[in-house]
């Protein structure tokens, strides 16, 4: 079973993910069960943990993906400007910091059952207050809270997953996670566009936009009632006679009951978690610089400006309606699923030169794009070449991120460090993540303003080659090494970029400064 302190940061879904590398295809390759697999049965209360994490994901997904389809009907409420609009988008990424930085003490001191709750409730009391249509201060401190929901949110789901979820379906419910955050971009993006264009009046539109999140949040909220209390967490609160009721739910036999058991108390009685003080660890802090950087360049190659302003971007180059709306979404998602095989196929690095040179280069084709456009204001003279040619990058980019930077990152930062400082890795890098979506977010379109609308994607094409340099001088290939390796290579002081090399685990070489 996965150990707690292996589930220790913001979107830690994806620690499942490595757990796929050692265990059985059946979780990601879906048709290759044996029979005896194939009869495993599941209990009601089983299906139910997965809806309710399944949820935890979407809402992450509804939350990041509102902006994009809405930003023009809160405008027309709000009439707070590009500056407010950008701002009051970028508070989502502020309370998804907080709410990752003391998820790990609510996950201890309330329990997990009581922590989803907590998130669920406040995923729709801030969703169903904004439909009310507040003030703008109050209506920004409804977004702070819907991103502390979902820091928190991001935090326990994959943490009560790997603790309750039978070990069969654990990879493929991490992988699920993941995939529910695309999917919720998608459709709130789909539904917010249904919904401005059936109620014109943004006083009509707005609410049942709002709402629609609400609605989601509602059921994550009354779904976490009925679920069962981690049976780790019952086991380090000492309350084992009350884990062994819980198992007896989700599990089989008695056999069943008495290894998890066994194995959660040696889990328990095993090294505990590493506090802040092993970021002065020389070989923690090489990793701890990795995972950091890795998460800068996830953002600093410009996807959440696509998430959040493509239709506004699009409109720039007199593109408009269902296409401009919904392909961004459409293609993050579609491009998700390949990504789950090819990780493992091809390997991590491999991926993130893929998916940096797409971007790379279709974020140059975007720039001339608009610089041929140049300071034609009126949108509909703009000639059909460089709309074709903004489209089809924005397309190539989009695929470009969804198949390798989107998930590799966080797969990578899960697998780097060693196992007592995973903890405070995760949740570093994460908020390091939320940060740089937020100066995105924050910036994108203001920066388009002053200094032209080409010049933000030369700037992202920029950080794209930075980030290829630096994969190929420092990342290591974590494909095909177990956890374990990985760590005893960084212990041995092998180099950055070998540590995931396997016959390095035994012999140390030169260590790195
Ligand atoms: C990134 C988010 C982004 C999302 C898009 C994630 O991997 O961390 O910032 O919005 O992908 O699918």
């Amino acid at each position: 079973m996965t150990s707690l302190l292996q589930n220790g940061g913001f979107i830690s879904h994806f620690h499942e993910i490595p757990d796929i590398q050692n265990s059985d295809p059946v979780n990601i390759e879906g048709g290759s069960m044996n029979t005896e697999k194939q009869h495993i049965r599941y209990k009601t209360i089983v299906y139910i943990i997965c809806l309710v994490a399944a949820l935890g994901g979407l809402l992450f997904g509804l939350d990041q993906g509102f902006i994009a389809n809405s930003l023009e009907t809160i405008e027309r409420h709000y009439k707070f400007g590009i500056e407010g609009g950008q701002q009051y988008s970028a508070i989502l990424a502020t309370g998804g910091i907080i709410g990752a930085l003391l998820s790990g003490i609510f996950a201890r001191f309330l329990g997990r059952k009581r922590s989803l709750v907590f998130a669920g409730f406040i995923f729709t009391a801030a969703s169903a207050y904004s439909a009310l249509l507040p003030s703008i201060a109050i209506l920004s401190a409804c977004r702070f809270a819907l991103g502390f929901g979902v820091g928190v949110a991001s935090f326990i789901v994959p943490l009560y997953l790997s603790e309750t979820a039978p070990a069969k379906i654990r990879g493929s419910m991490g992988t699920l996670f993941q995939l529910m955050i695309t999917i919720g971009i998608f459709l709130i993006s789909l539904s917010n566009v249904f919904i401005a264009r059936a109620f014109v009046n943004p006083t009509t539109s707005l609410p049942l936009m709002f709402l629609t999140v609400a609605l989601f949040a509602a059921l994550m909220f009354f779904g976490s009632f009925i679920l069962p209390e981690s049976p780790r967490w019952l086991m380090l609160k000492g309350r084992k006679e009350n884990a062994i009721e819980v198992l007896r739910r989700t599990l089989n036999s008695e056999e069943e009951i008495n290894n998890e058991i066994q194995e959660i108390e040696e889990a328990l009685h095993g090294p505990k978690g590493a506090g802040i003080g092993i970021v002065f660890k020389g070989y923690f802090f090489k990793v701890l610089v990795i995972g950091i950087l890795l998460q800068v360049f996830q953002q600093l190659v410009g996807i959440n400006m696509m998430i959040y302003y493509a239709p506004t971007i699009f409109g720039y180059a007199g593109l408009t309606g269902l296409l401009a709306m919904m392909t961004v979404p459409t293609v993050n998602m579609l491009f998700t699923f390949p990504a789950i095989h090819l990780v493992e196929r091809w390997g991590r690095k491999k991926l993130l030169y893929v998916g940096a040179a797409s971007m790379l280069i279709t974020m140059i084709a975007a720039g001339i794009a608009f610089q041929s456009i140049g300071t034609v204001s009126d949108p509909s003279m703009i000639g059909g070449t460089p709309k074709m040619i903004l489209l089809i990058s924005v397309i190539i980019y989009i695929f470009g991120f969804a198949v390798s930077w989107g998930p590799v990152v966080w797969l990578v930062c899960s697998e780097i460090f060693p196992l007592e400082g995973r903890e405070v890795g995760m949740t570093i890098t994460t908020m390091v993540n939320w940060t740089f979506a937020g100066l995105v977010m924050g910036h994108a379109l203001t920066f388009m303003k002053t200094y032209g609308n080409a010049s933000i994607f030369y700037l992202f094409a920029t950080f794209c080659v930075l980030a290829i340099v630096f994969v190929a001088l420092f990342v290591p290939e974590t494909k095909g090494i177990t956890l374990e390796e990985l760590e005893l290579n960084l212990k041995n002081g092998v180099k950055l970029r070998d540590l995931g090399n396997v016959n390095n685990a035994a012999s140390p070489t030169e260590s790195e400064a």
